[in-house]
């Protein structure tokens, strides 16, 4: 288990478990800024629905209990997400993080953990919900692309966003080097959410998010990077 060391000892770390299925990249950004003492978390445990995933790797090499629960294995989708809220709820999460986890989640699981489960996107939302977002955007001849940090409701892609940064499209970009692009924003403002969070800084209320105790605009904090 990771945990940040905190300048106070009475402070307890929030509890977070994060959901995966691949690669885990943004699972290792959270696990960097850990490493860095910039997270007031602790990294509970990771759970993925596909066993042999990097993502895995990067949870064990950083001490973080795993557990693998194939929904491939399960009757339906709603079997899936109950067993799957139990695992969850097993290891007392303040906070549920959604990283690269590929599954459609029922409305009960999403008003379960309705005000501390987060989700990333990779769009500007609500622009190009669901999936292939990086081409659907340069189809549609957008300038900019980018990713969403939201919290999870039961829409689809749709919670209330936190943090959105944009990055530019350029002549000659594809699918595989826009979404580098904003994979490098996705590392940044993952941690960036999360910590606010731990901060109690971060709330969802009446289905909008609130920032240091204001109600932040429908996109959430705007970040522009000119980074190519
Ligand atoms: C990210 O692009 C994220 O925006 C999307 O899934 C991808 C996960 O990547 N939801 P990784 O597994 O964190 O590398």
């Amino acid at each position: 288990m990771i945990q940040t060391s905190l300048k106070s000892a009475s402070l307890k770390p929030t509890r977070v478990v994060v959901l995966i299925s691949g690669s885990g990249s943004n699972l290792q950004a959270l696990i960097d800024s850990c490493h860095a003492g910039e997270l007031p978390i602790e990294l509970v445990a990771v759970i993925s629905n596909r066993a042999d995933v990097l993502g895995l790797t990067r949870a064990q090499d950083a001490n973080i209990p795993t557990a693998v629960l194939d929904h491939k294995n399960f009757a339906d989708r709603e079997t899936f997400d109950r067993a799957l809220m139990q695992k969850i709820d097993s290891y007392q999460p303040d906070l549920v993080v959604l990283a690269g986890f590929m599954r459609i989640l029922l409305a009960t699981f999403t008003q379960h953990y309705e005000g501390r489960m987060f989700n990333i996107h990779p769009s500007l939302l609500p622009k190009f919900q669901g999936l292939h977002t990086h081409q659907r955007a340069l189809d549609a001849g957008e300038k900019h692309h980018g990713v969403t940090v939201h919290f999870v409701t039961a829409e689809l892609d749709g919670g209330p966003a936190i943090v959105q940064a944009s990055v530019p499209i350029v002549a000659g970009d594809d699918a595989k080097s826009l979404a580098k692009r904003v994979q490098q924003q996705e590392h940044i403002i993952y941690p960036l959410a999360v910590k606010w969070f731990a901060e109690g800084k971060l709330k969802m209320i009446e289905g909008k998010t609130q920032l240091k105790g204001e109600l932040l605009p429908a996109a959430g904090v705007q970040i522009h990077s000119d980074t190519l």
